[in-house]
């Protein structure tokens, strides 16, 4: 792994080459949003670098703990049933998204109006393919994502920075929010224990 010059950008040839420039990215104060994406859409997916961190679930997507960023943000891998999803904020930490396997849709929603009631307002939407990295913040609104697929499963490593344990989960039809704790179904590589998985929602 070179230095990049100021004309160069990072390329990441593993996982752990990723996780190794993710760090020194986030050494500093400032997050600078094209280079985090540009150097997580460089690395080119391979299922035998992460594996071991993709535990599915029957009934709903799960949320496997990769690396601690030292503090500075959480890298997870969501791994998507068929039809699994959810629409949600990420209070006020950057999200990025790549995609490692299948496809995920992504529709982004205006926030809700406070006055409350109503429909959710559909802003765009996108199918993000493998090795494609979305970003959002609360600044570019909500997003839904799911995995669009009745045959295929997804799977996505995530980004959040810093990292956060709570968010809210929005009802498209009403707007309403609801605060949703969130844990990880496995954490590097391992089950988390039962008693610990009170509730599993994600982000
Ligand atoms: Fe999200």
């Amino acid at each position: 792994m070179d230095q990049p010059t100021q004309t160069e950008v990072w390329k990441a040839q593993t996982l752990d080459e990723l996780i190794e420039i993710l760090h020194q990215l986030f050494s500093v104060d400032k997050v600078n949003v094209a280079e985090v994406q540009g150097v997580m859409e460089s690395y080119e997916s391979h299922p035998e670098e992460w594996t071991q961190f993709a535990q599915f679930d029957q009934f709903r997507y799960t949320r496997n703990l990769v690396d601690k960023g030292n503090e500075k943000f959480n890298l997870m891998i969501l791994c998507w049933g068929e039809g699994h999803g959810s629409i949600h904020d990420h209070m006020d930490s950057h999200c990025f998204m790549k995609i490692l396997q299948g496809n995920l849709k992504e529709t982004l929603f205006e926030w809700p109006d406070k006055k409350g009631g109503g429909e959710m307002v559909k802003k765009s939407e996108r199918v993000l393919k493998e090795n494609q990295c979305a970003y959002i913040s609360d600044c570019i609104g909500l997003h839904r994502v799911e995995n669009p697929s009745h045959t295929e499963t997804a799977v996505s490593l995530h980004l959040y920075s810093p990292p956060f344990e709570t968010c809210h989960a929005f009802d498209q039809r009403t707007g309403h929010k609801q605060k949703v704790k969130m844990t990880f179904y496995s954490q590097f590589g391992e089950r988390t224990p039962y008693g610990a998985l009170v509730s599993q929602e994600n982000n």
